[in-house]
């Protein structure tokens, strides 16, 4: 049984609600330390969004600033706010947008702010000059994405504007990748010209920023890209992007998705299971109905397709996918009550990954990771070490 290190819950493991995910601490720290290795001397900013990839906002973010993570990077004001609440000290850049009535907040928390347009540029240093503070900002530029930041090749008044700034420390410049993870790397290839020439225009006049553009996939595929600082969202969590980016940075996944059987039964031939009667057997079988559904994001879409590791052997969910309750067809082998079955990670051999989900689903990995909702418990297992980044 694994130690417990955070939840109360977790100490009733088993007692209470049998399905939970454990996230191995070990893997992560060494996943942080393998990219931070590989990129080296740029440094790392690991990107916890989305409940850290769905694996638990503030024990990864406590995590990264134990082995010296030297920036944070999240999506949202609230996910800064949890992490400030929470004590974490390490700098935190939101890379979201912004509204103009969430800037005193962002300040009051010592958030890092992505600028993203000369008017919220200046929509910050107003509130910061009424504060008496200094914000902290980040420029974003948009190369290609078209999502936020100003165009590449309009920003030159957002620099303009950065360079009057009284009240506003302007840290770093930064864009996104539209298709880092893509066989064909021409697009990205053009993204970072252009950033290029915006940091040129800003090194004629402006004091040195932290420069940064890589996430996952440019982390493996395109090493010209790692500048001051990368940004690995998926890869920290030991996913590869893609199927189309070379396995470069040798990551491990950190989650295991467990639960146990709590119902036992033999099914006569033709006797539909589950809602909508979409399955039955061909012949007498056994099935396990084991309490995990869609409630908790085993996605209803895997009806029919997914398979579950029992006993180191993998059996097919069959029927609907419900709320709450799946059901797995065993065949003619045995299980009883309690057992364990594994829907995500490795079990005796035996594996069930983030990109199989995915397929059955018809999704890419990071939707299964972020799908995995708050109502199954997060148990953290496994040593970090004392080994710090690079
Ligand atoms: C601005 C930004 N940077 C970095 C990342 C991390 O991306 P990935 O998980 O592909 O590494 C994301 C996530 O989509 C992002 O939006």
């Amino acid at each position: 049984m694994p130690t417990p290190l955070h939840e109360p819950t977790l100490a009733e493991d088993g007692v209470l609600r049998p399905t939970h995910l454990l996230v191995d601490r070990g893997r992560l720290a060494d996943n942080l330390r393998a990219i931070a290795r590989h990129v080296a001397p740029a440094k790392v900013m690991p990107v916890l969004k989305a409940n850290a990839y769905g694996h638990g906002l503030v024990p990864v973010a406590q995590l990264y600033e134990e082995i010296g993570a030297p920036y944070l990077a999240v999506a949202y004001l609230e996910e800064g706010m949890r992490l400030r609440r929470a004590g974490i000290r390490t700098p935190i850049l939101v890379l979201g947008g912004i509204l103009g009535s969430q800037l005193p907040l962002f300040i009051e928390h010592d958030l890092t702010i992505t600028a993203s347009s000369v008017d919220k540029l200046e929509a910050i240093e107003e509130i910061a000059r009424e504060a008496g503070r200094r914000a902290r900002v980040h420029l974003k530029i948009d190369t290609g994405m078209e999502r936020i930041g100003v165009h590449w090749y309009s920003a030159d008044a957002l620099l303009e504007r950065a360079l009057r700034c009284t009240h506003t420390h302007v840290e770093g410049i930064f864009s996104h990748f539209a298709n880092s993870d893509a066989p064909d790397l021409t697009h990205a290839r053009l993204q970072l010209e252009r950033f290029e020439e915006v940091l040129e225009t800003w090194a004629r006049r402006g004091p040195p920023v932290l420069r940064h553009i890589a996430n996952s996939g440019a982390v493996e595929a395109l090493p010209e890209s790692w500048l001051d600082l990368v940004r690995p969202g998926i890869l920290a969590y030991g996913v590869h992007p893609s199927r189309d980016v070379p396995r470069q940075v040798p990551v491990r996944p950190a989650l295991t998705w467990v639960s146990r059987v709590v119902y036992f039964k033999v099914v006569k031939p033709g006797n539909p299971v589950s809602y909508g009667s979409t399955w039955a057997p061909e012949e007498l079988t056994r099935l396990v109905t084991v309490p995990v559904g869609y409630g908790d994001g085993y996605a209803r879409r895997m009806s029919g397709r997914a398979e579950v590791v029992l006993h180191g052997r993998r059996y097919p969910v069959v029927g609907r996918i419900c709320m709450d309750q799946v059901m797995v067809d065993i065949g003619w082998d045995s299980a009883y009550n309690a057992d364990e079955v594994v829907l995500l990670g490795e079990r005796d051999g035996s594996a069930v990954t983030a990109e199989e989900l995915a397929e059955w689903a018809g999704t890419i990995p990071y939707e299964i990771l972020t799908g995995i909702n708050t109502r199954v418990p997060r148990v953290y297992v496994g040593e970090v070490g004392p080994e710090r980044l690079p």
